[in-house]
């Protein structure tokens, strides 16, 4: 059992959760995940490593609320138990100086983008960020990026603050050298953005959440194609060379358990089932 040293709303919907597990915090790197299991019967739920602290033995991690795991997990307070977290999983981030850096982040993954910027930062790059969301009150970490970063940006999809979507990206990326790009976030943003600086072949990391079952290799579920080749999102990944991935088949692996996860969540919202009970 894992106990929540803190827990914070970042914004609606979105939450941090910072955990006491040493074994965990002992071992991550950036770019690694853990998987959750939130209840005794419950699912293992992938979810990237957003700051770990060796000494205090904590590690943080910040989650959607979307569907029954993630809405049960967020029903949990500081002091609560989470009953089990298995990490760090999967390959940590390549952190070296490159020179200069685009990070750019959506929704959620802004939590562990902070985490990168620090890193590459502390490595010597030069870094530029930016970070989008649907509607300006789903920003967070606004001054948190920006004091990392040389240089920042926000977009929103409706234009409610900082740019209008990431078109503004193209003359950023066409006037300015950059050695590297990373990206964190939904697919759409993932593809839209190594679309950008595919013209200008800027090495572009990417990010993918494929469907999960053990997170170590031995089920096959995350199965994602990249140059054609396939490859395990939880082993070989999670971040994979952006200019090389299959999104389309990445999207439809995404949806194929969309009618059985509506069913769970409804389920779960009724307290009618016993796979699904109101319970943590
Ligand atoms: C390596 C990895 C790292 C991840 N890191 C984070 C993180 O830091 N924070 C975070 O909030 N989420 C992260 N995710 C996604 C997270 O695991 C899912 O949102 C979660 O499993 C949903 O579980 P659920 O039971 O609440 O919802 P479900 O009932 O499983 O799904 C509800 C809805 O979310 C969609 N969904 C489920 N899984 C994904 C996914 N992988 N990508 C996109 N949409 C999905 C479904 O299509 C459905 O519409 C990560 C996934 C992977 C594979
Ligand atoms: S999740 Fe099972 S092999 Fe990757």
């Amino acid at each position: 059992m894992y106990q929540i040293v803190s827990a914070k709303e970042l914004a609606p919907k979105i939450k941090l959760f910072e955990v006491y597990a040493p074994d965990v915090a002992a071992k991550s790197k950036p770019g690694q995940f853990i998987m959750v299991v939130v209840g005794e019967k419950g699912e293992r739920v992938p979810l990237t490593i957003a700051g770990y602290d060796a000494e205090k033995g904590t590690i943080s991690f910040a989650f959607n609320e979307v569907g029954k795991s993630t809405k049960q997990l967020g029903l949990l307070k500081e002091g609560d138990y989470i009953w089990n977290i298995t990490g760090p999983l999967g390959t940590p981030s390549e952190i070296k100086n490159f020179g200069k850096v685009l990070c750019v982040a959506g929704g959620v993954m802004i939590a562990p983008m902070l985490l990168q910027v620090k890193a590459l930062r502390e490595a010597g790059n030069t870094i530029v960020t930016v970070i989008g969301v649907r509607i300006k009150e789903l920003l967070f970490y606004r001054e948190e990026i920006k004091a990392l970063s040389h240089r920042f940006y926000v977009a929103t999809d409706d234009g409610s603050e900082g740019y209008k979507g990431l078109d503004f990206l193209k003359d950023i990326v066409s006037k300015e050298n950059f050695d590297r790009c990373i990206v964190m976030g939904p697919v759409a943003t993932l593809k839209t953005v190594s679309e950008i600086t595919r013209p200008f072949k800027i090495p572009t990391i990417v990010t993918l959440m494929p469907p999960m079952v053990d997170g170590m290799g031995m089920c096959g579920v995350c199965r994602v194609t990249v140059g054609g080749q396939m490859k395990f999102g939880c082993v070989d990944g999670p971040e994979f060379d952006g200019h090389l991935v299959d999104y389309e088949e990445l999207v439809k692996r995404q949806r194929m358990l969309l009618p059985e996860e509506r069913l769970s969540s409804v389920l779960w919202e009724l307290g009618g089932c016993s796979c699904g009970r109101k319970q943590a």
